[in-house]
């Protein structure tokens, strides 16, 4: 069979659904691959290297005559009048939207697959274009607001002063706002998060955020683990949240939505005006209604108060080349899954419910709604919490403590009576050193701990030099020597350790 890939015809699209890479693992299928003259070059990816990878370069009129033609967005008229009748169309059709639009494309006895109709099963991820799509988006919204605002994301102390790092809140930790959350902490923001589903908090702070919960005495998850509308309840103490998020972050980006329903309105007219001036939101669900009052689909606007509100829908369109191998990728996987015997014949198979959620229209006919699928979004029930036999601990009394704490100062006391002056003010500066080394190297936080291994290098070297002096005199007492040479052999284990661990961590930052 022969599968047609023609240009996007909606002139901000700048994806395709086929990369010269997708192509060829096409052909090993079995297909035969045409491409409309010029359809990647928006993405960056020329007519040649498709050519080379085994694709024939046609014009408009071949590309829509194919067997199956793959697409982005859903065609208008004019192109589906060049398409034969049963013939298979693969694009986002957005099918709950559209009703009419399935009855024409019924009527054309066209077979659909919607690729925005993949059930969101675990098997099902290789094909799930709302998921990479959403990745990106998520992505994306971040570089267009540091793009906007005015500051550093990153805290940086500098010779003119101090700059504290930008402060992000976002709203819906699904899959492009665990993008955003991962993409603003690595820019070294300040990242806070929320999320009608309470069991998204450890993803959450996995991605190096806090979680901000709304707490209400009910159940926020529907039964298949999505996001059902709030409760008057949830709303309100939300409310309260938003508020008080909205007066301290710098940047805000919203990602919440419900499958099926219009987005919900979580960012209210008086937050926007609450946020500082130069404040930045980004609406992700702009094209479903909005998450925040005053955004506009496709534009940026920028409030009296000097927020900038954006609302872009393309967001993942803004990096056409990545989408576009990440579209792609999912329509190969797709075309794996329909051609099971890699001879290059789609084969439909309805008992699956993969294919059968996809197929909105089959042979003319609309099969839009599919049976409902379980989802595996469903939050995992709580483990019973493991039944540990307690055993009870003795406490020791005070009085033995104190007992044992004396004979320990009495014992020192012996020793100092008996032993050469300079000892007690040798003892008294190791207790010194014990005491600040505890609290300087305890308070240092994990990350830092290789650089400090640098540093005890040093001290290390001052371990060495104490005990070749100690060894060096005329006679050294039997008790000297031996604690010479043992400092002497772990100091030079730490010194050695110490670089060879640093060389390990330098080598990962190098460039190959
Ligand atoms: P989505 O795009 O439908 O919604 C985005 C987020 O907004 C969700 O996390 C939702 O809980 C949240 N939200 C909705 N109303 C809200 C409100 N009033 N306040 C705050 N947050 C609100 O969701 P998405 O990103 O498509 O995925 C949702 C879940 O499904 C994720 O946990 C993901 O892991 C799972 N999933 C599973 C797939 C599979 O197994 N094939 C594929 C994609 C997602």
């Amino acid at each position: 069979m022969r599968i047609g890939f023609p240009m996007e015809s909606a002139p901000a699209e700048s994806r395709v659904a086929a990369t010269p890479k997708t192509v060829g693992q096409l052909i090993k299928l079995g297909y035969e691959v045409v491409v409309e003259e010029g359809a990647g070059a928006k993405a960056s990816y020329p007519d040649s290297q498709y050519a080379e990878q085994g694709a024939d370069i046609v014009g408009r009129a071949v590309a829509w005559a194919a067997d199956v033609v793959c697409k982005i967005n859903t065609p208008i008229p004019a192109e589906l009048d060049a398409m034969r009748e049963g013939a298979t169309l693969v694009a986002m059709v957005e099918a709950p939207r559209s009703p009419d639009m399935l009855d024409d494309l019924a009527k054309r006895g066209l077979t659909v697959l919607a690729m925005d109709s993949v059930p969101r099963i675990s098997r099902a991820q290789s094909l799930d274009v709302l998921s990479s799509m959403a990745n990106i988006g998520g992505y994306r919204a971040v570089i267009e607001a540091a793009h906007e605002f005015g500051s550093f994301f990153t805290g940086q102390v500098t010779a003119a002063g101090k700059v504290p790092p930008a402060r992000v809140f976002v709203s819906g930790a699904g899959v492009a706002g665990l993008a955003a959350i991962g993409t603003a902490n690595s820019l070294g923001a300040v990242v806070h998060a929320t999320d009608i589903r309470p069991e998204v908090a450890e993803q959450v702070e996995s991605m190096g955020a806090s979680f901000v919960a709304v707490t209400v005495d009910e159940e926020q998850t529907s039964a298949d683990g999505y996001a059902k509308e709030a409760s008057a309840a949830y709303a309100s103490a939300a409310e309260v949240m938003y508020a008080e998020q909205a007066k301290v972050s710098d940047i805000i980006i919203t990602t919440a939505l419900i499958p099926g329903k219009p987005a919900p309105r979580l960012i209210t007219e008086d937050m926007v005006a609450s946020m500082k001036p130069g404040s930045v939101i980004v609406d992700m669900a702009a094209g479903s209604g909005g998450n925040v009052a005053g955004s506009v689909a496709d534009k940026m606007v920028i409030t009296t108060g000097g927020v900038k509100i954006i609302g872009y829908t393309d967001l993942a369109g803004r990096l056409p080349t990545q989408a576009s191998q990440l579209y792609a990728t999912n329509i190969v996987n797709l075309m794996k899954l329909l051609t099971p015997e890699k001879d290059g014949v789609l084969t439909l198979d309805m008992s699956d419910v993969v294919q059968r959620a996809m197929t909105v229209v089959g042979d003319g006919e609309v099969m839009w709604p599919p049976p409902q699928v379980a989802v595996s979004a469903t939050p995992a029930a709580p483990a019973q919490a493991p039944v540990v036999a307690t055993k009870e601990t003795k406490k020791r009394s005070p009085m033995v403590t104190w007992a044992m704490m004396g004979l320990c100062v009495l014992a020192l006391l012996a020793v100092f009576w008996k032993s050469p002056p300079d000892l007690l003010g040798h003892f008294m500066v190791f207790m010194l050193s014990v005491v600040i080394g505890y609290y300087v190297i305890g308070n240092v936080n994990h990350s830092l701990h290789t650089p400090l291994m640098s540093v005890t290098n040093a001290i290390s070297g001052i371990i060495i030099v104490g005990a070749l002096i100690g060894l060096s005199a005329t006679t050294v007492p039997m008790v000297v020597a031996i604690l010479s040479i043992t400092g002497i052999l772990l100091a030079s284990i730490n010194i050695f350790g110490g670089f060879l661990v640093t060389q390990r961590m330098l080598k990962m930052f190098r460039k190959a």
